[in-house]
């Protein structure tokens, strides 16, 4: 059994602590849906104010919803289309203050207000993306952009 969560003292601190837990998790184990739904859990559980946290995997086509937590969510979603779509086909990091202010949000669960989407790419192979949503307004700022974009390179290094 893993030790997790505790996180304690400055936000930078506790992204360490949560970069160590997640290294620890995925630590000698390749399958990219266990590592996803473990991954998912531990970041769901460990950070406040969350109300989605998971992954959608590109089929050669388009997205589909992978390993999470939070309410069951679209299944597919388009390349380009919405957040994650877009994450997808401008392979950067979308970071959203406000969905309702987003033209192409697509609303999974109606409460969440803002997001954070980071792509995943092995070399220019599109892998997938791995998404959160918080039920409040600008809930994700840089250091919450960097440590996610960090725990998206922990599951991709970890995982086949
Ligand atoms: N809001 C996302 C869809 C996925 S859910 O948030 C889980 C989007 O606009 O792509």
């Amino acid at each position: 059994m893993h030790e997790t969560f505790g996180l304690t003292g400055s936000k930078s601190q506790q992204y360490a602590q949560l970069l160590q837990q997640a290294r620890g998790l995925l630590s000698g184990e390749c399958d990219r849906i266990a590592n996803a739904a473990n991954l998912s859990a531990l970041v769901y559980h460990a950070l406040p104010s969350l109300n989605w946290v998971g992954f959608y995997f590109y089929d050669g086509n388009e997205l589909v919803v992978g390993p999470f937590q939070g309410k069951p969510a679209c299944v597919r979603i388009a390349l380009g289309r919405g957040v994650c779509g877009t994450a997808a086909v401008t392979r950067q990091t979308q970071r959203i203050a406000d969905v309702d202010a987003f033209p192409d949000h697509i609303p999974c669960d109606g409460a969440s207000r803002s997001e954070l989407v980071v792509p995943l790419f092995r070399g220019d192979e599109l892998i997938g993306v791995f998404d959160l949503d918080s039920p409040e307004t600008d809930r994700f700022d840089a250091d919450d952009q960097r440590g996610l974009e960090e725990i998206a390179r922990i599951w991709l290094e970890a995982s086949a």
